[in-house]
């Protein structure tokens, strides 16, 4: 028997204002993807946005139904129009917005566990980390060096 650790750190900025400026530009990417969000249903919008290593930006945003599991998170929105588009191209980061009409989101919001799966497989097709930046509407930005790192003992092909 072992007791082992397991480690992730983040960097947590006060607000956007902190943030450099290719990441801040990122971030807005997903505010202004979050906008066009549909979220009638949960009145949560969450807007993504990747930047590839060509340095385009490719965005999602949360599409729900009237049969609520048929809906969609925004990050998985934008990355299978990544894996759709460019699936050759690998991916620098990732930003997260979210905002609800019901009340203000002052805390980072990171991806859904279903995301962190799905997102993991592109990291490790591709051998290199995607760096991860989340936030609510307003009020501190997390920022982490992986996908991976926010998914501990993850599931992947090498199991099957
Ligand atoms: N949602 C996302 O888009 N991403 C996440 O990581 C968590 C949740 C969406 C799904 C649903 O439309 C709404 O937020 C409320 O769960």
């Amino acid at each position: 028997m072992k007791k082992i650790e397991v480690n992730a750190s983040a960097i947590v900025y006060n607000d956007i204002s902190e943030l450099s400026e290719a990441d801040l530009t990122l971030m807005k990417a997903a505010i202004s993807a979050k906008q066009k969000a549909y979220a009638p249903y949960s009145k949560f919008s969450v807007g993504a946005a990747f930047i590839l290593e060509n340095n385009q930006i490719v965005t999602g945003n949360n599409q729900e139904n009237a049969a609520y599991p048929s809906g969609m998170c925004a990050e998985r929105i934008a990355i299978w129009k990544v894996g759709s588009e460019y699936p050759n191209v690998k991916i620098k980061k990732l930003a997260i917005s979210a905002s609800s009409s019901n009340k203000i989101v002052d805390k980072p919001v990171g991806p859904c566990g279903g995301c962190r799966q799905t997102l993991s497989e592109y990291e490790i097709n591709q051998k290199e980390p995607i760096e991860v930046l989340f936030m609510g509407e307003k009020g501190a930005v997390v920022k982490v060096e992986s996908i991976l790192s926010l998914l501990p003992f993850s599931f992947d092909s090498s199991f099957l």
